[in-house]
Parts: C-alpha cells; sequence; structure tokens
C-alpha cells in the first residue's frame, strides 16, 4: 500500500476527500497534519478526530500551526461554518491529538516512508513550509506532492487573483513551491471546472452509511450557501484534488509549467503566477490539472460516501 500523508483544514471539502482517501484500497493514511486555514486550529484539529471516529479509522493526528508563517489571515468561516464542519454541533471525539507537531510528524514520517510517501496538501501550506525550514532534504523523501491550491489564470477565490490556500498564507506557499522540483497541482480553476450537480451530490448522500450521513449532515450548509450563489453545481476543491492524488490516471489533460507566488502585489498578493509563454527560463516545478475524467472523480466519491 503507498503511505499517503495528508496535510489540511477540515474544512468540508476536506473532509470529503478524506473519505475517500480512507477508502482507498491502494493507499494507508499514515497520518493527518492538521493546519489553520478555513477555521482556526482548534476546529480543524476538532473536526478532524470527529471524521476519524465516525469513519471509524485509527489514523494519527497532529495539530501544527495556529497561524500564517508571517501575516495574520482572515479564515473562510462563512464557507464552512464557525465550525468549520457546518455548526451542527456535534459531540467532540473522544480521541485526542498526538502530541507531536505536525511539521515534525512530515519529518518523521517522511523518514519512515523514504521515496515512496505520497503528500497530499489540502490546506494552507505553513506546517509543510515549516517542516522545509527545520529539513530542506524533505523533497527528496517524498514520492508525489500533491497541492489543491492556486488560480493558474487568475480567476481567484477569495480575491480576484488568488485562491484561499495559498492567501492564507503565502509566505508558506512561497516556500513550498520553491522547494519542491515537482508539484501536482489542482487549482482553483479546474475545481470550477468539475462543479458535482447538486441533485448528484444529494442522490449519493443517500446511501446508507453514517459517513454519507454525517456528511450529509456536516455540507448542508455550504451546499445551500453554494447553490444561493453559485447556482447548479457544487465545487469541492480537495475532493478533485484528492482524485488526482488517488487516481492520477484519471487524469485526461495537464500541463507542466514553472509556477511562482506573489507575495507582494497590491492587488494580486498570493497568486500563483504562472509562466506560460515560458519567458522566465525557469524551471517547470508544476504539473497543472486541466482536465480530470468526470466518471472517475464521481465514482470516487460516491463509494467514500457509501462505505464503512
Ligand atoms: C480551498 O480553500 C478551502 O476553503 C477549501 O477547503 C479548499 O482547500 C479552496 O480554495
Ligand atoms: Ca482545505
Amino acid at each position: 500500500l503507498i503511505p499517503l500523508l495528508i496535510d489540511t483544514d477540515p474544512g468540508v471539502d476536506d473532509a470529503l476527500a478524506l473519505l475517500m482517501a480512507f477508502n482507498d484500497p491502494r493507499h494507508r493514511v499514515v497520518g493527518l497534519a492538521i493546519a489553520a486555514g478555513n477555521v482556526g486550529l482548534r476546529h480543524t484539529v476538532a473536526n478532524a478526530l470527529k471524521l476519524c471516529e465516525v469513519a471509524g479509522v485509527d489514523v494519527p493526528v497532529f495539530a501544527g500551526c495556529a497561524s500564517p508563517l508571517v501575516h495574520e489571515a482572515e479564515d473562510a468561516a462563512h464557507v464552512h461554518g464557525q465550525d468549520g464542519f457546518g455548526d451542527i454541533g456535534y459531540a467532540p471525539a473522544a480521541t485526542q491529538a498526538q502530541a507531536e507537531h505536525a511539521a515534525l510528524a512530515i519529518l518523521r514520517l517522511s523518514h519512515e516512508h523514504a521515496g515512496r510517501l505520497l503528500l497530499v496538501a489540502l490546506g494552507p501550506l505553513t506546517n509543510i513550509a515549516l517542516a522545509l525550514r527545520l529539513d530542506p532534504t524533505l523533497p527528496q523523501r517524498v514520492a508525489r506532492l500533491v497541492l489543491m491550491g492556486g488560480a493558474v489564470t487568475a480567476h481567484g477565490n477569495i480575491t480576484p487573483a488568488a485562491e484561499f490556500n495559498i492567501a492564507f498564507d503565502p509566505e508558506a506557499a512561497h516556500v513550498v513551491f520553491s522547494a519542491f522540483p515537482h508539484i501536482d497541482l489542482a487549482d482553483w480553476e479546474a475545481t470550477v471546472a468539475h462543479g458535482l450537480l447538486h441533485e448528484e451530490v444529494v442522490d449519493w448522500l443517500r446511501a446508507d452509511s453514517p459517513r454519507a450521513r454525517f456528511y450529509e449532515a456536516i455540507s448542508r450548509r455550504t451546499r445551500e450557501w453554494s447553490a444561493d450563489r453559485r447556482g447548479a453545481y457544487w465545487h469541492s476543491a480537495d475532493a478533485l484534488a484528492m482524485a488526482f492524488a488517488l487516481q492520477p490516471d484519471g487524469a485526461v489533460e495537464c500541463v507542466d509549467r514553472p509556477v511562482v507566488v506573489e507575495l507582494e502585489g497590491r492587488h494580486t498578493r498570493g497568486a500563483t503566477v504562472v509562466d506560460w509563454n515560458r519567458q522566465t527560463g525557469r524551471t517547470d516545478n508544476a504539473r497543472v490539472l486541466l482536465r480530470y475524467d468526470p466518471a472517475r472523480f464521481h465514482g470516487l466519491i460516491r463509494n467514500a460516501l457509501a462505505a464503512g
């Protein structure tokens, strides 16, 4: 089994991605490194623990950074609920996070699974950046990094130019994009191109399983919010990134390009700047996902909800 380490800020779409990972027969989730992002760290950790409990999986949860590396940032509670899980008032999990910091757990697990580790980043990149500053050799031991973040033609979701995960901690994103020689990137624009029909999602959520029931409840608010603003399709960013991670051959079209993170722009801080025309002479460091097989994507979600 491929060891899979997920850095995440759950978060409603993170939760769906985690259920997909738990359900995958070819991967074993070796840890959840938790960041602040969608909501504060206290909630993202509690949500991760609760999701593991509901799913009945025994996966260590490591609490990481409670704030971005340099600047404070606003969360996304308006999308995910004040607690990040739709404010349904669930009973907290009986389990607790590990004592080890997420950045240290990332490094330790990278040694334990050197050359085989699949690292999937679904939130702001603070923990991974910190791990890189502690040990710059980390990329040498990671077999593949799949990252949800960015807006490759500057159609951002949190500012006109920037996507939330990058905009929340641009300095951390800069550290990660500078250090990893190859990033499989599922950006916000790919998310929008792979919208899920609300009606279909509702149908999948009718599955008779604790996972589907819990997910139906925690996602209800954000699905309503999205239906009001964005119409017939629901955009589940982290789920698409996880599909790309679990079944890379489901990617129908990708393009390799150099990508850097804007740290200073007055209107563009946190933008992922892609050298589409290869004007900079920089080496390609990202494979940008453009098209993923919808049947595969939908199948992974449907099965993840029905399982357990
Ligand atoms: C990303 O930001 C978060 O709100 C989601 O969980 C996803 O990781 C989308 O921009
Ligand atoms: Ca996320």
